[in-house]
């Protein structure tokens, strides 16, 4: 305990030990400063949230910027299931990624037909959610070994990924009938479907196997 203290006191003493000291102390209160600078700047006195300069205007504006937003998510999302699909072991949830992997590129194609539609050019913008989403996907991979456990923990994953697609399509169709834009929203609501389906099937594959067989993976473990 007495040589823990004195290593501490003489590490606090030397000249880099200081110079880091500072170095944190001056990032934090860089960081405080930021911090506080950014919610002067975004939200009033009274919590509510100041606007940006770019910020929508009307319900076509926000619609915009919300395909805008799930064009980004299905483009990230078309390059993660792979890596997915790579991970996984259960043949049923392998094809079931590879599906909707194919089906990912078809609603990409959807999407600028809709931006076509309404005459707005198709850019990405990105999407927060969806980049949290595949950052927990990667981060349940490197939380299990290969097998029936990470076999559910993908399918956890895709799980989240579905239902924030099937609420974000379900907006974008009201949105589209709302604004009078018919063809739109059958596009839109084509997704939809799609996403629900996956859904289906990935719940499927949970409660007829994949599951199970990752339970037994703890009964094993207990012998
Ligand atoms: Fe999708």
């Amino acid at each position: 305990m007495a040589t823990t203290k004195t290593t501490a006191k003489s590490t606090k003493s030397t000249p880099a030990a200081k110079s880091t000291t500072t170095k944190t102390t001056a990032a934090k209160t860089t960081a405080a400063k930021s911090s506080t600078t950014t919610k002067a700047a975004s939200t009033s006195s009274r919590g509510v949230v100041k606007a940006k300069a770019s910020a929508a205007e009307g319900l076509k504006e926000l619609f915009v910027d919300s395909l805008k937003d799930i064009y980004w998510a299905e483009k990230a999302l078309v390059k993660a299931l792979p890596k997915m699909a790579k991970n996984a072991e259960n043949e049923n949830l392998i094809a079931g990624i590879n599906n909707h992997t194919t089906e990912t590129e078809e609603q990409i194609a959807r999407l600028e037909q809709v931006f076509q539609i309404i005459g707005e050019k198709a850019v990405a913008k990105k999407c927060e959610a969806m980049d949290g989403l595949l950052k927990e996907g990667q981060d349940i991979m490197e939380s299990t070994e290969p097998g029936p456990v990470r076999d559910a923990g993908i399918i956890a994953a895709s799980q989240k990924i579905e239902h924030y697609e099937i609420a974000t399509y379900g907006t974008l169709c009201a949105f589209a009938k709302t604004l009078g834009y018919d063809d739109a929203a059958e596009i839109l609501h084509t997704t939809l479907g799609e996403e629900k389906q996956a859904d289906i099937t990935l719940t499927e594959a949970a409660y007829n196997t994949i599951n199970f067989d990752a339970a037994e993976a703890d009964e094993n473990e207990v012998e």
